[in-house]
């Protein structure tokens, strides 16, 4: 099959969360399987057009009320020939910010900088003569994509194109005045048709969700959780209604670059067999973060964005978060690698000043990330929701035991402790509460103060789970034979 992937993030050359590794990974996946893979994003000011390829003649885009020229530049997605498509065009994506930067988190024109990328990437697969038999757009951003197809391409060349919608993350939807629908290039009817209507305003999400063939999302308990009114963020009604259409496919790992047997960006290499290497790495953390070198005291990791969505708000809200009481009361040491939200980062600032067990590096850092999974011995995630979540993956296969709220992919990949039997993998909080992370950090601390086998036995059952993506690669193949069988009936 000829795939396209729609997106606004995509290791290595933009990223914000796990939807960048989530694309590529996928896609790379899918080459594997012998599809011909091609991915299309912004080239954002930061992708450096000297180590692109310029793919000549520049390309008109029909976009709302005018013709838009841009150019398009290439390159292939590391370790594979999976090419990637960069649209240029300066005006729209030539600044620092991938959906805005910290003084305006949300650009003003990101309807029309994201309804471009829509048609651009239409556009393109009839510049470079290959039509995709799946147009496979993530997330709002990619939203336009299947869209069009539907109102504006249903007897063009790509009448036998079949579109599927993978929602990463139902939190972020897209949503804006309706004086900027004509950015979309599509009539008023299919305002309403289309699905872009929300309380009198656009919303991108809403119109994927109802216009895309197929719908899938990162997990299973995700897919089911987004059709209840507390996860749906409003969407749960639309969800219902489509649910015949929508799967639930859990993210894969990209095992190239997690790998704690290969990792190039740790101090010590280890396996299940050589667990007690991993030793090695926590002392480098410790060192790294400033905390005193002691391997007897339960070190927790998180790496995170600071946004509401991973419960910080519970863990570091400003005299109610229960990080503060977690550091002076249990026995532990804690690191967080975070950014985002100013007034988090700020609390984060004011802990590393005071808790001497406590250590904070604000902002973004891959190989701090690597350390803090192969040197810590648990990994906090308390989400408030979490449609996959990759870190957690990550951290069973580093042997560092997850700390997770009973949510969305945490459910799919995390066996709670059982402290009669000693199985599981992680430990798991039910409510959302500052006292239930409190609770159920102390059960971990606990565990590894009194439990020690079955501390280290939950460590090698994690490291030897598989979380690669070739099981999600199929079922996404099986999702869009489904997609085209539909189309062609
Ligand atoms: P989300 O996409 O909701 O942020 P995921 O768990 O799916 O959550 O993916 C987050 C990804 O971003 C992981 O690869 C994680 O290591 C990375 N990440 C998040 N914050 C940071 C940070 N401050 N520094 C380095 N990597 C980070
Ligand atoms: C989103 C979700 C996260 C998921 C990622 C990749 O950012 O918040 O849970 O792992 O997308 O699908």
């Amino acid at each position: 099959m000829n795939i396209l992937m729609v997106t606004s993030e995509a290791v290595p050359f933009a990223k914000t969360g796990g939807l960048a590794d989530a694309v590529s990974a996928l896609s790379v996946a899918l080459s594997k399987l012998g599809h011909d893979v091609r991915v299309v994003l912004p080239r954002y000011y930061r992708i450096d057009r000297n180590k692109l390829e310029h793919v000549s003649g520049p390309m008109g885009v029909h976009c709302g009320y005018q013709e838009i020229w841009t150019g398009v530049y290439s390159a292939v997605l590391p370790d594979s020939t999976v090419p990637v498509y960069f649209i240029d065009h300066e005006q729209s994506y030539g600044r620092d910010g991938i959906y805005g930067i910290p003084e305006e988190p949300d650009f003003n024109d990101n309807p029309q900088r994201f309804s471009l990328l829509g048609h651009a990437a239409l556009q393109l697969c009839r510049k470079i003569g290959w039509m995709p038999d799946i147009v496979h757009a993530h997330d709002w951003a990619a939203a336009l994509a299947p869209i069009l197809l539907k109102f504006h391409e249903a007897y063009s060349d790509f009448s036998a194109t079949a579109s599927v919608f993978t929602i990463h993350n139902i939190g972020y939807q897209g949503i804006y005045g309706k004086h900027l629908y004509p950015h979309t290039a599509l009539s008023w009817d299919n305002f309403y048709a289309a699905g872009f209507e929300d309380w009198d305003r656009m919303n991108f999400l809403k119109a994927a969700l109802v216009s895309s063939d197929k719908l899938t999302t990162v997990s299973p308990t995700y897919a089911k959780e987004i059709q209840r009114p507390e996860y749906g963020f409003r969407m749960d009604g639309i969800l219902r209604y489509r649910s015949s259409d929508l799967t639930g496919i859990l993210n894969g790992v990209d095992t190239g670059t997690w790998n704690p047997g290969k990792d190039k960006l740790i101090p010590v290499k280890y396996t299940a067999k050589t667990i007690e290497k991993k030793a090695e790495n926590k002392k480098a953390l410790q060192k790294r973060m400033g905390l005193p070198q002691n391997p007897d005291v339960p070190l927790i990791g998180m790496v995170t964005r600071l946004a509401d969505q991973k419960g910080v708000s519970e863990l570091f809200g400003p005299s109610y978060g229960s990080a503060h009481r977690i550091c002076t009361e249990i026995d532990l040491q804690m690191v967080v690698l975070g950014s985002g939200e100013p007034w988090c980062e700020q609390e984060l600032s004011t802990l590393n000043h005071t808790l001497p067990n406590f250590s904070a590096y604000i902002g973004y850092d891959d190989s701090l990330s690597h350390l803090i999974e192969a040197g810590a011995d648990f990994f906090l995630m308390p989400s408030r929701y979490e449609p996959c979540g990759l870190n957690q993956m990550y951290s069973l296969m580093y042997g560092t035991i997850p700390i997770v709220r009973k949510t969305g992919g945490l459910v799919d990949t995390v066996e709670n402790y059982n402290e009669q039997t000693g199985e599981g993998t992680g430990f798991i909080l039910d409510h959302l509460t500052p006292q239930s992370i409190y609770d159920t950090v102390g059960w971990a601390a606990y565990a590894w103060y009194n439990k020690r086998d079955h501390v280290r036995e939950m460590q090698i059952r994690g490291m030897n789970k598989k979380f690669g993506w070739d099981v999600s690669a199929k079922q996404y193949e099986d999702v869009y034979k489904n997609a085209l069988l539909d189309k062609k009936r």
